[in-house]
């Protein structure tokens, strides 16, 4: 029996995705954009099996009803679009370079997608990938593609989607400082929900992002990389702003998270172009030019262990998949 295993890179939104105007389709309020990163990636088995349910284990781990469900409930959208029934045996690795709790829904659901297309033999485009990924999860319709990607909001299933943005030769890496290696407390899923309702200062951000979007595009066209950097800083914390003015609050802080981004700006005071995001938890994660990498990493390594960074190249590969035979 054939058995398909596909390859997807996680991804650090630049300007964040936070808030859904369908919760059902996962259509966004707000478009975003990202860098896939090379060092984070999940890589997913799927084969047909002869049972009345799918089976999923991640990391060699069988998974519990719960998760088991979920994966069903994504499954089925394949099983429709195929007009098959069968069920699915998926096998997915989680490639950290650590036990880092940064397992990403973003390339989880970009593999599990391509893996399935290629199974139910749904000859998907890549933009219907990115569509289908989406459904699992929104960002990760934006780990479809390798390198600088935009997820144009649109406003219906058919035209929310993420696309490729030409890179004009920008020099790009990041740098992840693992503040706190635990699974987050509340997921970004339920906190967009609470945000959404009690935060108001959220129309605020879906505004600012939209100027955020346009200026970080001219910025990449221009090679601007500081200007990329204030944006994605700037960026960054309105939305955590708008998170955290939730009621009852939400911050995603840690006393950690702040030591790192004070380091980020000493680095901007010895000269060296560094700046800062978050998502949701409280890792840092540094934007750099990939040809100052040493000097950061050697400035880092003054506060921090090696086992705490972890750098990555921007990836350059989509999505792929290979066949199996077994
Ligand atoms: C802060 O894509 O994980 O990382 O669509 O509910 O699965 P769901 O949310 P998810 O949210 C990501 C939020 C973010 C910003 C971003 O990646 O754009």
């Amino acid at each position: 029996m054939k058995k398909y295993k596909a390859k997807a890179n996680a991804n650090i939104a630049l300007i964040k995705y936070w808030g859904k105007e369908n919760e059902e389709l996962i259509i966004p309020n707000t478009s975003s954009l990202s860098l896939s990163l090379e060092a984070l990636y999940t890589e997913t088995k799927v084969s047909f099996i002869d049972s009345d349910k799918d089976k999923f284990y991640l990391n060699d781990q069988e998974q519990a009803k719960d998760e088991l469900e979920k994966i069903s409930k994504y499954i089925d959208l394949f099983r429709d679009l195929a007009k098959n029934n069968k069920r699915v045996l998926v096998e997915s690795y989680n490639h950290v370079p650590t036990a880092a709790g940064l397992a990403s829904s973003a390339s989880a659901y970009a593999a599990l997608a391509t893996a399935l297309d290629a199974l139910f033999e749904t000859d998907l485009s890549k933009k219907d990938l990115s569509i289908m990924a989406r459904r699992g999860s929104g960002s990760a319709s934006r780990s479809i593609y390798g390198g600088i990607v935009e997820w144009e909001k649109g406003q219906d299933y058919e035209s929310s989607f993420a696309k490729k943005i030409d890179n004009p030769g920008l020099d790009m890496a990041m740098i992840i400082v693992l503040v706190n290696k635990n699974k987050k407390s509340i997921s970004s899923r339920q906190a967009m929900k609470t945000t959404m309702a009690t935060s108001p200062l959220y129309e605020s951000y879906i505004n600012h992002s939209k100027e955020d979007l346009e200026a970080i595009k001219e910025a990449i066209k221009n090679k601007d990389f500081n200007k990329v950097g204030e944006i994605t800083e700037h960026n960054a914390m309105q939305m955590h702003a708008t998170i955290i003015s939730s009621n009852p609050p939400i911050i995603y802080f840690e006393e950690d998270s702040i030591k790192a981004i004070n380091k980020v700006r000493e680095l901007r005071t010895k000269g060296i172009p560094a700046y800062f995001t978050m998502d949701a938890g409280p890792n840092v994660k540094i934007l750099i030019q990939k040809s100052d990498a040493d000097k950061v990493m050697e400035e880092l390594l003054k506060d921090y262990k090696e086992s705490d960074l972890i750098y990555s190249d921007i990836a350059s590969e989509d999505a792929s998949v290979e066949v199996l035979e077994c």
